[in-house]
């Protein structure tokens, strides 16, 4: 029985050997001894944080995978508690938080924290900023695999230049591909080169800059589906596209005949009328009221539409119910000229998403929300910054 358990103890503490082997622990000297040409996956965690001894598992595990797979990208940790300028510098404000450094820039992942998302992140900010689609084959295959699809075609040009240094900025959102003319597919043509396309919704669009805007503006408007299912990670991180996002918010469990109603008037909107509304408008549904109820302090019976504008963390209610197509273009259309009054949230959109998915509750509430609050609204559009090599 001792043996037993001694046996359990020896193999608990080697896996755990093996384990932490691959994430090192960082302090104050990382700025001296990086290499500059080494990439760095870093956990910010504090003693204290419940989130951060959750991670920790999840951590090690990335630690170990990414050394199986031959990752260029190195796993460390850092107390921030203790080394608060390393924390400062990477502009850590609530924890856990998670980094990766490449070259001078640094970005910050805000997915949800699971093995999965994280070594997603990972490797598509380490990896190319723009990766070539070499064959049609390659491309219908990598097209299969993402929803929204950024390509450049065409040789190079200022207009590569251009999307080259958008990559460097939004690689932190989604993947940046490029092809040459004669990988285009046959449903596709293009009159001009060299041209940016994003494939979604089963079709495509291109870049016009004269009607577009700048590049990054128009690939913050288009990294979404246009009608897709929206949690609060999704909300969060659509924080930046600067569009008005009309939600559904049905049952979650089982979905009432309402509740796919409303979900398939909004699709169908957000489908059959694009052209005018795409440009101002993000679509999608949430299950469950949760979120919704706790941003906009009080509860409207389900399903329900309502519009978020997560630039100035205000809403929009219909004054009636929205139960056909006519009446939610009335309302879409009341909101955007302005017939539809609208309602301030009491705290930031996006500070409520902190407090929703790390999940404090009670008395903790307030103080913590008024504390995230302050956080995200200093630091939300910070999604990359440059490393400062000076000491
Ligand atoms: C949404 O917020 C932005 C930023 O304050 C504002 O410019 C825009 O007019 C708002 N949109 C609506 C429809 O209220």
């Amino acid at each position: 029985m001792a043996n037993k358990k001694f046996i359990v103890v020896c193999t608990v503490l080697f896996s755990i050997a093996t384990v932490s082997a691959f994430v090192e622990e960082l302090d104050d000297t990382f700025k001296h001894t990086r290499k500059p040409d080494e990439i760095w996956l870093i956990g910010f965690y504090a003693p204290w944080c419940t989130y951060c001894k959750q991670l920790d598992p999840v951590w090690y595990e990335i630690g170990a995978e990414l050394k199986n797979i031959g990752s260029p990208v190195n796993v460390g940790k850092v107390d921030a508690d203790i080394h608060t300028s390393f924390a400062k510098e990477f502009r850590v404000t609530d924890y856990p938080a998670i980094k990766l450094l490449k070259d001078d820039l640094k970005y910050t992942y805000r997915g949800p924290r699971t093995k999965d998302g994280i070594l997603e992140f990972a490797d598509r900010v380490s990896g190319p900023l723009v990766r070539s689609l070499p064959s049609q084959q390659v491309f219908q295959n990598v097209m299969s695999r993402h929803d929204v699809l950024f390509v450049y075609f065409g040789g190079p040009s200022d207009l590569k230049e251009k999307y080259i240094s958008v990559a460097k900025e939004m690689i932190v959102h989604t993947y940046f591909f490029s092809a040459a003319r004669n990988i285009l597919p046959k449903t596709v043509t293009l009159e001009e080169y060299p041209a940016v396309a994003v494939f979604k919704d089963g079709t495509y669009f291109l870049y016009d800059e004269q009607q577009d805007g700048d590049l990054t503006s128009w690939i913050n408007r288009e990294r979404f589906l246009n009608y897709l299912p929206i949690d609060s990670y999704t909300l969060y991180a659509m924080g930046d596209t600067d569009k008005l996002v009309v939600l559904a918010v049905v049952e979650e469990k089982t979905p009432t005949k309402e509740s796919i109603r409303y979900k398939t008037m909004v699709k169908r909107v957000a489908s059959e009328y694009k052209d005018f509304y795409s440009k101002e408008f993000q679509f999608g549904h949430m299950e469950g009221n949760e979120y919704i109820n706790g941003l906009i302090m009080e509860e409207v019976s389900m399903p329900f539409i309502i519009v978020l504008n997560l630039s100035n963390d205000g809403y929009f209610l219909p004054p009636n119910k929205v139960e056909t197509k006519d009446q939610l273009l009335k309302f879409i259309d009341g909101v955007l000229k302005g017939r539809i009054k609208i309602i301030f949230t009491k705290a930031p959109l996006l500070g409520i998403f902190l407090v929703f998915v790390f999940g404090f509750v009670g008395s903790t509430f307030c103080y913590v929300l008024y504390k995230t609050c302050h956080m995200v609204g200093y630091d939300s559009r910070d999604e990359v910054h440059t490393y400062d090599h000076a000491p």
